[in-house]
């Protein structure tokens, strides 16, 4: 009887000992969910939903990291886009602008062709920036 209840408490704890060690594990290389993009600036940060648009709109990671080989790669634009542009390395902001609002442009008119209404497609300034007018 001892024996069965200890077993009863301790396998939930083992689950959950393995569940975050597996997290911990999978965190490493799995994409955050949401990511606040810069903070200092006027705008105020961007709340990007990281994982959404991944699921979602099925995108490779390679879509937005560009020049990886494995997803295993892909890390942080601002570990060659840096305030600003150095020799062809264009700054973060207009890197970060080309590649959320090109993608964004190419869906909206890609939807207006096919008669699709997509829910929010940001494109106007405080669409993605919250303290913008
Ligand atoms: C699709 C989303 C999106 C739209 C639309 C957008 N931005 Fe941005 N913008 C970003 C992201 C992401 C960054 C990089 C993160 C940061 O530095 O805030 C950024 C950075 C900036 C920065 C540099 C950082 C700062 O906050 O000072 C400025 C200035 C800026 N944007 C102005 C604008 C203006 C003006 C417009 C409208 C003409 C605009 N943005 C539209 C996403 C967007
Ligand atoms: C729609 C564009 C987009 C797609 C698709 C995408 N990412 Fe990202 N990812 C970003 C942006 C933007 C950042 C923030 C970079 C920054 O702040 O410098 C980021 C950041 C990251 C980071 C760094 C997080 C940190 O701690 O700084 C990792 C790791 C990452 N992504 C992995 C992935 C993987 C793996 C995939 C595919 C399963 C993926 N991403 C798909 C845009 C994307
Ligand atoms: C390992 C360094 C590195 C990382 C990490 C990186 N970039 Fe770049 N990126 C570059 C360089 C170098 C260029 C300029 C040469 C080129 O176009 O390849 C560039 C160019 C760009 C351009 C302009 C392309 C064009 O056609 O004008 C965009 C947009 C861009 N990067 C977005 C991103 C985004 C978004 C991320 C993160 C999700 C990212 N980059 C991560 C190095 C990097
Ligand atoms: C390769 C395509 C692609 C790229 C790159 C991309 N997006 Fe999007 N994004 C979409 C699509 C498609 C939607 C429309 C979602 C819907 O209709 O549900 C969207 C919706 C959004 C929304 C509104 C819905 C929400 O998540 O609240 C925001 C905000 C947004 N994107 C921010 C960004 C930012 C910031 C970047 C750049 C760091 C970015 N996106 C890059 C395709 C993209």
């Amino acid at each position: 009887m001892k024996l069965t209840l200890t077993m009863f408490f301790s396998l939930p704890l083992l689950a959950a000992l393995f569940l975050s060690y597996t997290t911990i594990l999978m965190a490493k290389t799995a994409p955050k969910d949401v990511i606040e993009l810069g903070t200092a600036g006027k705008n105020g940060p961007v709340t990007f939903k990281h994982s959404e648009h991944i699921a979602k709109h099925k995108l490779a990671c390679s879509t937005c990291h560009h020049g990886i080989k494995t997803d295993e790669e892909a890390k942080a634009c601002s570990a060659c886009h840096k305030t600003e542009k150095v020799e062809k390395t264009p700054s973060y902001k207009d890197a970060l602008h080309k590649n959320c609002k090109d993608c964004h442009k190419k869906y909206k008119e890609d939807a207006a062709a096919k008669g699709v209404k997509l829910d929010a497609l940001p494109t106007l300034c405080k669409h993605c920036h919250k303290k913008a007018k």
